[in-house]
């Protein structure tokens, strides 16, 4: 398996070494429980960058609920070992300590896109991530970052962090890796009852119904309604949103255009579940 570097000296002095060698570097930003989703990301990171980071750090500022970050699964050796046949060269596992010593007082802030769509629903977390993935940016000096377009808002949230920072960090979207039945990768996935499961692929089933309406000119309102009523029905127990909106600003739309995505997250079982998709091609 990979080394495993706890500070962000020792790894600093790893990477400056790859550099110095002239070797280009990529990072992926996880928070462990690995799964193909997360995986996905690695096998690109390795095809494109010379050298691969893979970071696995529970972040305890993007938690807005202290009992979703004490269950958050912490399963560092299997991912190690799920990361080894990637040949991943380093695995940056740091403790909160080392992320946030005591007198830590600065947060990044993206304004504008962090209140919408999960920003509104979960106060202060998309500040949380921000923060960490400007330092992770920061401590690794990656050349490339790659992350899932199934966190759609934290991607455009990432890049124009990067933008409006100067940091020389390209940001690379991947796209979302789903199940046969359609479910979205998640960690989240393996706290769903089996019934919750069965349910679960739904919300993209009634997100593609409304996306074909859509291509189709039909009405957006009644689409909505009709997509809301297919996905309660199935079993969740409420929708968080369920919007159409513009995927390079976020910006809500009321007709599509080429650049258009629905977003939705609702709840089932108390876990919610997030999802994206665009409204052409797929
Ligand atoms: P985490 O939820 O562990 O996700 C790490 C990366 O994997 C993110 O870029 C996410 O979009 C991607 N990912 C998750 N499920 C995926 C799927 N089904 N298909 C493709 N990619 C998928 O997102 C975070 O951690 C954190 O917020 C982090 C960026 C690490 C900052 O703490």
């Amino acid at each position: 398996t990979a080394p495993i570097y706890r500070t962000v000296d020792a790894l600093r002095q790893e990477v400056r070494a790859w550099k110095r060698a002239g070797h280009t570097v990529g990072v992926v930003p996880t928070m462990g429980a690995l799964h193909e989703g997360h995986l996905s990301l690695v096998d690109r990171a390795k095809t494109e960058c010379d050298r691969v980071i893979v970071t696995i750090f529970v972040n305890p500022k993007q938690f807005n609920n202290p009992d979703d970050l004490a269950k958050y699964p912490r399963t560092e050796d299997s991912d190690a070992e799920k990361l080894a046949p990637f040949g991943v060269d380093a695995i940056f596992a740091p403790n909160p300590d080392e992320v946030y010593p005591n007198g830590f007082a600065t947060k990044v802030s993206v304004s504008g896109l962090t209140d919408m769509l999960c920003g509104a629903h979960r106060p202060g977390h998309f500040d949380g991530v921000a923060t960490v993935v400007t330092k992770l940016f920061l401590q690794t000096l990656a050349d490339r970052a790659y992350f899932g377009e199934k966190d759609y808002q934290q991607l455009q949230i990432v890049k124009r962090m990067a933008t409006d920072l100067n940091i020389p960090t390209d940001v690379v979207p991947c796209p979302t890796i789903r199940e046969a039945d359609g479910l979205a990768l998640s960690s989240r996935n393996l706290r769903l009852s089996d019934a919750a499961r069965r349910a679960a692929p739904a919300l993209i089933k009634a997100m593609r119904t409304l996306a074909n309406g859509l291509q189709q000119n039909q009405p957006i309102d009644q689409l909505t309604k009709a997509a809301s009523e297919t996905i309660l029905s199935a079993g969740f127990d409420s929708i968080d949103y369920l919007e159409l909106r513009d995927g390079a600003g976020l910006a809500p739309q009321t007709t599509a255009t080429k650049t258009s995505r629905i977003f939705a997250a609702a709840t089932i079982d108390n876990i919610r579940l997030i999802d994206n998709i665009p409204v052409f091609s797929d």
